[in-house]
């Protein structure tokens, strides 16, 4: 059987990125919502999509009106397709020209935000002590965030030991004594919610190139030994043709997917065959 933690909560998520005019969004949500209604599947994992900020509106009254229509049964009676953003500010409310806050995120119903993502990180000059705040915004509001960490292709090149140290380093902030810090603070938004850690190696986004198993594996045990609460999702070139692979590397809960998340075929068919690899291993 799978190691995992939190019990068998499994979370596929699709970053669409900067990728969908609005019709395009509509229409991709329009289809995850009928394919994932019409048998992909009662299973244990949450779906979450991430469209760009200015479909979210969009993108949540699909998932609204879906649960409203009686022939669409299993999603009026789930919770598990869910809305998500790519980001959130790190301040609340201040004069922030073009920042959307996570309080705004929650208000139009994005119940998860992914932070700290590499290209945040690379392209708007991201440091982990901003992703920390950002992650404070998103808890104060009751947006759950996934947090994204992973090394570049030079860590990559020096060996695992240089990967590990510059996890550790990217999550420094998270671990329990930093967080029981933050969580006696007043206005925290109590969440049942885990914390969500998405592992995505930069030279493996958008490339084709996964790492092999043994290597996830390792960094899935190094991050679940930090945060031993926490669900592991890896990202990085998920595609139909490797999720059978990757879905069964232990303390993995999950996947952060990118491009394959732009089709509706190829993201329900990861997701049935996330499943079906987890049935398999139970
Ligand atoms: P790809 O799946 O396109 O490699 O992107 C991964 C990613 O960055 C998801 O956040």
């Amino acid at each position: 059987m799978n190691a995992s933690v939190a019990g068998s909560r499994r979370l596929l998520v699709g970053n669409w990125k900067m990728n969908t005019l609005h019709d395009e969004a509509q229409g991709l949500a329009n289809e995850l919502l009928t394919l994932y209604e019409s048998g992909y599947e009662q299973s244990s994992i949450d779906v979450i999509i991430c469209p760009p900020h200015v479909h979210l509106t969009t993108v949540a009254v699909a998932i609204k009106d879906a649960q409203r229509q009686p022939n669409l049964p299993l999603l009026a009676s789930t919770t598990s397709f869910m809305l998500g953003a790519q980001d959130c500010s790190h301040r609340a409310h201040q004069a922030s020209t073009g920042d959307v806050s996570a309080k705004m995120l929650r208000d139009i119903g994005a119940e998860w935000v992914i932070i700290g993502h590499s290209e945040r990180r690379q392209y708007h000059g991201e440091d982990d002590t901003r992703v920390y705040e950002k992650f404070i915004q998103a808890k104060r509001f009751g947006c759950n965030p996934i947090v994204c960490v992973g090394e570049d292709e030079a860590c990559h090149q020096l060996g695992m030991d240089a990967v590990t140290a510059h996890l550790s380093q990217q999550l420094s902030q998270f671990t329990s004594q930093q967080l029981s810090l933050f969580t006696t603070h007043d206005d925290f938004f109590p969440s049942s919610a885990p914390l969500v850690i998405a592992y995505e190696p930069i030279w493996a986004i958008g490339t084709g190139k996964v790492p092999a198993p043994e290597s996830i594996a390792a960094v899935m045990q190094h991050i679940h030994q930090l945060l031993p609460s926490a669900l592991i999702l890896y990202g990085g070139s998920v595609n139909p043709g490797n999720t059978g692979m990757l879905a069964t590397i232990p303390f993995l809960s999950g996947f952060l997917v990118g491009g394959a998340s732009l089709s509706s075929a190829s993201f329900l068919k990861i997701h049935a065959l996330f499943a079906s690899a987890i049935s398999a291993d139970n």
